[in-house]
Order: structure tokens, then sequence, then C-alpha cells
């Protein structure tokens, strides 16, 4: 038995679907209220679901009892001021676990190699059922802005760059990939973040949408990239020693490890 993975993303990882006319949408994400949870870079986030329905970001299986990131519970409070991003994370058909807003503060490529990150959507995920990926709608228009994913960590190689216009979609196994947000702008950058659980409805919500996974990587220098992975692996030797000083051993397994 293994979970069930949907096909459009078996060969890349990752699929973009046909842009949203954002501009026709409310700035819904203005009216919400947020609450200071460090991911990836100087981040806060709006809760629409959650685990019981408080306003709060925990994964769920910091909860009791625990539970893997599906059967989100609308945040009541905040779903009545969003109706129309609450109306987008469901009209995917799949079962919606975490689903949020999230705001970052602009940041630079090396900050962005240096916070990217797996998420851990499956943890406690029973075998045979729907493997949880996640969907990245930019509510700002920042299509100078890239998420980057990387299947190896440390290997620029394997890097993937994908512009954040308006309206775009991706929808990522971000379990699979290491990933985050290079935001280039001046104004934070507002995303709605779903997980959705892998099965017929997600399947049929990609082919309606035109998933395509075979999309042109935006180019890069490679004179960027090199200086990046030098402060991603300076920052990662300043932590380590960081840790050492405290008498404590950072490894890589470690939940802290950066
Ligand atoms: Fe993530």
């Amino acid at each position: 038995m293994s979970h069930i993975h949907s096909p459009a993303l078996e060969k890349t990882g990752y699929v973009v679907l046909d842009r949203h006319d954002q501009a026709a949408d409310p700035a819904e994400w203005l009216d919400l209220a947020y609450v200071p949870w460090r991911s990836s870079g100087v981040t806060r986030f709006a809760p629409l679901a959650s685990y019981s329905g408080e306003p709060e970001c925990n994964g769920f299986w910091n909860h009791t009892p625990p539970r893997t990131d599906k059967d989100g519970v609308w945040v009541a409070e905040q779903a009545t001021r969003a109706p129309t991003l609450v109306r987008r994370a469901q009209e995917a058909g799949a079962n919606v676990g975490r689903c949020r807003v999230v705001e970052l503060q602009p940041n630079t490529y090396a900050d962005a190699i240096y916070n990217l990150h797996q998420d851990d959507n499956n943890r406690l995920n029973p075998d045979g059922t729907g493997w949880v990926v996640r969907g990245f709608y930019n509510l700002t228009d920042d299509p100078d802005s890239l998420l980057i994913l990387r299947e190896d960590r440390f290997d620029p190689n394997t890097e993937v760059r994908l512009p954040l216009p308006a309206g775009s979609r991706i929808i990522v196994d971000t379990q699979r990939f290491w990933h985050a947000v290079w935001h280039r702008g001046s104004a934070p950058r507002y995303a709605l973040i779903t997980s959705w659980t892998s099965g017929p409805e997600l399947d049929a919500h990609l082919a309606a949408e035109h998933a395509q996974s075979d999309v042109a990587s935006v180019p890069l220098d490679p004179a960027l990239i090199e200086d990046a992975q030098r402060e991603l692996h300076r920052r990662i030797e300043e932590r380590r020693r960081a840790f050492e000083a405290l008498g404590e051993v950072l490894e890589p397994t470690d939940p802290l490890w950066p």
C-alpha cells in the first residue's frame, strides 16, 4: 500500500494552473486577522481553516488527538470576512486541511535559499489514503517574485523558479520539494495556501484548470546563485556554532536545524 498521488504531479512534483482573474476579486486578505507565525522568512498568517476552528496555525499533529493535515475546520470569524478566498479553497473539490493567507515581507534570494524547507503535511497520513499537497495562490501582484523549489536542498541545479504575478496558481508536493519564496517587492506579498488531499476530485480540478508541469523556470545570474550558496553554508555554520556555544549539538535531523 502507499498513498494516492495525483498523476498530474507525478512527473515534476508541481503544476501551474491557468491564472485566476485576481483583479476581479475583493482584497479580502486585508480584512483578516493575522497571527505571528514564523515560517519561511518574516511572515504572519491569517488562518482560514485550522485543527478545530480556532484562529491558530499549528500542525494538526501538534493537537490532541493528533491527525494529519486533513479535515480543517473553518475559522468562523475569518471565513465570514473572506468568502471569496474560502470559495477558492473549496472549488478544488478536494478535502481541505490547513488553509491560510500568508503575509511575507520582502527578502533576498540568499534569504530564500536559507529559508528552504520541506513541509510535513503527511505526518500521520494513513497509508492508502490521499497524499496532501499544497496550493499557492498569489493574491498580490508580484511578477518579479519567485517560488523556489529544490529537489535537493543544497543543489541549485535541482532548482525551479516560478513567477508569482497576481492570480498565479501553483500546486506543489511540498513534502517532496524544498521550497521558499524570494519576494522582491517593496510591500508584503499575500498568498492563499491550502492543503488539499490528492484523489479524483483534485485530479478533475487540475485537469479542468489546465495544469501544466512543463513550465519554464525563470533564469538567474549564476553569480547570484553562487553567492547565495556561500551565504547558505555560512549561516548554517553560524547557527551550528551558536548551538555549540550553548553546549548543544545540532544535527541535520534536528527539528531546529535551519
Ligand atoms: Fe512550506
